[in-house]
């Protein structure tokens, strides 16, 4: 990394205090009761990062900067208020690619002008450090940008969300990792254009190929781990830029993505390695696809569910994508609240993966105040749904399905599931029996003994489950 030679004391201070803020942010981050202030510490943390910055202005004038931060919030500010609750994972897809295009960029900035960045050396050729910083920045950019835009297109719904498999995808991924190292390396000693712009292009093409085969349930660690890239990403620039805050947050980000990622990994049961090689899981041949409709099924109503659950002893509510976009969750919570109040056990059980990013259902049960003593993780609870008389699934569907336990052919075989069909009665409420879940497998709980489905919008028939319960 490069540092401006008249950098003041008190800079590295700042960013240091920023670091720590952020280091802080991360452990308040790490527990619903404390992430509020979690949030604050972060809050803090950027604002002296960005004033420090903004102080220092080295590279660009006060003027740009304020142009482009404007621009930015711009786009930011419109983008954040059109978008709809349930499409949050795309535009977290798609944000990581903005990261990684800016990553991009300045690298290709410093190559093109590397005096302006101070990384000239004494023989008017770029430093070996800042090339070997400015490859890696490139090609993690690249990567981040390519992946991500495939990520968005598949969690828009602009592209099937079914695996994608190039014959010996592994061999070409392989050859094409090496072929950018080993570029990279060959940059440090001949600083042509043809090296840099072939790793430029080689990375996008692998960012492409990484995500493509990866489809279904396994998106949620490809989001994750897009994320960690994004960090690392950031953490090149940072090098670029001379900007120890950029670094630390960089890699703060970096590392905890990759984290998360593993969690994500152990979750599903898939391998991290295999993850990071791209097209996991889809090796087995997709299942039977869309749900039967000739199958018999029994059907519910709102009034027969109050009754279920006013007699039980425990019911265990498995929230799914279904209750976010039917925003059912203040209906649920109040649910619950009668429930507890006729002096039945409530409890909610929450899978890893259930929604559609890491942690959506834990929001939106914040959001509706649900006490987070009541929310379990799916290896917390998933031994006492036997001991329950309902298992009230509303809108989760993969998490739920048995067929992962026992179907090899399913592209969900092997993801561990919320035992909810030992539970003496599941009721299940989606809105017909023709929708899938997002791997696109039929759901066997549907057509079980113990099983009622209660077919209508989720938040609609919560309503009406309340209306009955009075
Ligand atoms: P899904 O399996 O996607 O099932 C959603 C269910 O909700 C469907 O049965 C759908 O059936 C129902 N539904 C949709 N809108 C509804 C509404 N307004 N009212 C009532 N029901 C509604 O959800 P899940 O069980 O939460 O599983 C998550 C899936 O997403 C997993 O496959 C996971 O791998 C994947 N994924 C997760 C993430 C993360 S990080 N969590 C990221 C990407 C992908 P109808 O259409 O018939 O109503």
């Amino acid at each position: 990394m490069h540092e401006v030679a008249d950098t003041p004391a008190w800079v590295p201070l700042a960013y240091l205090i920023a670091g720590a803020l952020f280091i802080l942010a991360l452990r308040g981050l790490s527990s619903p009761e404390s992430s509020r202030r979690g949030n604050r510490m972060g809050m803090i943390g950027m604002a002296i990062a960005v004033v420090t910055t903004l102080v220092m202005h080295d590279i660009a004038s006060l003027p740009e900067i304020v142009i482009a931060i404007a621009i930015g919030a711009a786009i930011g500010f419109l983008t954040a208020r059109r978008i709809a609750m349930t499409a949050m994972p795309q535009l977290v897809a798609a944000f990581h690619s903005l990261v990684g295009m800016a990553a991009v960029l300045v690298a290709a900035a410093a190559y093109l002008n590397p005096g302006a960045f101070g990384i000239l050396g004494a023989d008017g050729e770029i430093l070996q450090v800042s090339r070997v910083e400015m490859g890696l920045g490139m090609a993690i950019g690249a990567i981040t940008f390519s992946g991500s835009v495939i990520a968005f297109l598949k969690l828009n719904g602009n592209m099937s969300g079914k695996p994608i498999m190039l014959p010996g995808r592994h061999v070409i991924n392989l050859g094409i990792l090496a072929a950018i190292l080993g570029l990279i390396a060959y940059f440090v000693t001949d600083q042509s254009g043809w090296v840099f712009w072939t790793v430029t292009a080689l990375s996008f093409l692998i960012g492409f190929l990484l995500i493509i085969p990866i489809g279904g349930a396994d998106m949620p660690v490809v989001v994750s781990m897009l994320n960690s890239y994004s960090g690392w990403a950031a953490a090149a620039m940072g090098f670029t830029l001379g900007n120890s805050a950029m670094i630390i947050t960089g890699a703060l980000v970096g590392s905890s993505g990759a984290i998360l990622s593993y969690i994500m990994c152990r979750a599903m049961n898939r391998s991290f390695i295999s993850v990071i090689a791209g097209g996991f899981g889809g090796d087995a041949i997709a299942g039977p696809g869309g749900p039967a409709l000739d199958r018999p099924y029994k059907r519910g109503s709102a009034e027969d569910a109050a009754f279920l659950m006013k007699q039980a002893e425990q019911v265990i509510i498995v929230p799914g994508y279904g209750m976010a976009v039917a925003q059912a969750q203040h209906a649920l919570r109040e649910m619950g609240d009668l429930l507890e109040r006729e002096g039945v056990s409530v409890k909610y059980a929450i899978h890893p993966v259930a929604g559609r990013m890491p942690g959506h259902m834990n929001v939106l049960l914040a959001e509706a105040n649900v006490d987070y003593d009541k929310v379990f993780e799916l290896e917390d609870i998933n031994s006492e749904f036997a001991r329950s008389d309902v298992a009230f699934v509303i809108g989760a569907n993969d998490v739920t399905n048995p067929s992962a336990k026992t179907d090899k052919s399913s592209p969900i075989y092997g993801m561990p599931v919320l035992d909810v069909e030992k539970a003496k009665t599941v009721l299940f409420i989606k809105r017909s029996m023709g929708g899938a879940g997002y791997a696109g497998v039929e759901n066997e709980l549907f057509f079980r003994d113990n099983t009622m489905m209660l077919l209508a919008d989720a938040k609609k028939m919560v309503e009406e489950i309340v209306k009955n319960m009075g």
